[in-house]
């Protein structure tokens, strides 16, 4: 290839680079703002598919990751089953919030304000994984790649909860228009979202696991914002041993 060509791909990989750190620092700012509002913006509830799973378990001696953990409602519930919990996420507001919980309820979690590109995922360290909303709001370069380092994050046997929204979400049809439609039957972060994922698209993407439960619907949010509905597919599935 000639040099002129490189160098042409070059300025426009430069500039891909700079628009996406623009748009990453634009969608953290939103979420540092809606976390600045209340104490527990997206309400304190959890799905019931992973309440269902986890309640009354024991997770003493047990370590677990929270990827995209905003607030902390997933960590908070994990560390009160007695799990050792890493919680992740890029928004400062929501890292803040949750490391004073933490510290109020005595909680063993380490939360850390980091973007999920930059965060070393360790080899077969965690018991259990929790992504809830977050794969769905990584530019899909990243999603794959995050995907996979969970896995490999994960230990044998460990469980895995991740859940992200559909293209039955609302939301999906106003990003295919370009936000020209306004509608008030879509969630106010929805302007964060990178990928609404198709149907199976969930299951397929983590497909080398056991699957224990599956679901795809469209449910009405009532805990932020105006009520809305979303399209949502929830996986809980276990790392097979060996993988
Ligand atoms: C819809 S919220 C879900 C929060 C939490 N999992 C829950 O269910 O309450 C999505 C979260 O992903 C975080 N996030 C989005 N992109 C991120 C990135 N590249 N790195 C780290 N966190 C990110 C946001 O800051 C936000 O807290």
């Amino acid at each position: 290839m000639n040099q002129k060509k490189v160098g042409s791909y070059q300025k426009r990989h430069l500039m891909l680079t700079r628009l996406e750190k623009i748009m990453k620092k634009s969608h953290i700012d939103k979420f540092n703002f809606v976390y600045g509002l209340s104490d527990n913006y997206y309400g304190q509830e959890l799905r019931p598919e992973f309440t269902d799973f986890f309640n009354g378990k024991d997770c003493r001696n047990m370590m677990a990751l929270d990827v995209g953990c905003g607030e902390g409602r997933y960590a908070i519930f994990l560390a009160s089953l007695g799990a050792t919990v890493v919680a992740i996420d890029g928004s400062t507001v929501g890292i803040e919030k949750l490391s004073e919980k933490a510290q109020k309820k005595g909680l063993k979690i380490k939360a850390v304000d980091v973007d999920v590109a930059d965060f070393i995922f360790s080899e077969n360290i965690y018991d259990i994984v929790v992504a809830a909303t977050i794969l769905d709001h990584l530019p899909q370069e990243h999603l794959a790649d995050t995907a996979s380092k969970i896995k490999m994050a994960l230990k044998p046997d460990g469980i895995l909860y991740v859940n992200v929204f559909t293209v039955s979400d609302p939301g999906y049809e106003i990003q295919q228009r370009q936000g020209n439609l306004p509608s008030n039957d879509v969630s106010d972060t929805a302007e964060c979202m990178e990928h609404y994922f198709q149907s199976g698209e969930l299951k397929s993407l983590f497909k080398d696991f056991d699957i224990l439960y599956d679901y795809e619907g469209l449910e009405a949010d009532l805990t932020h914002g105006t009520p809305h509905h979303h399209g949502w597919a929830c996986l809980l599935a276990r790392k097979p041993n060996p993988l």
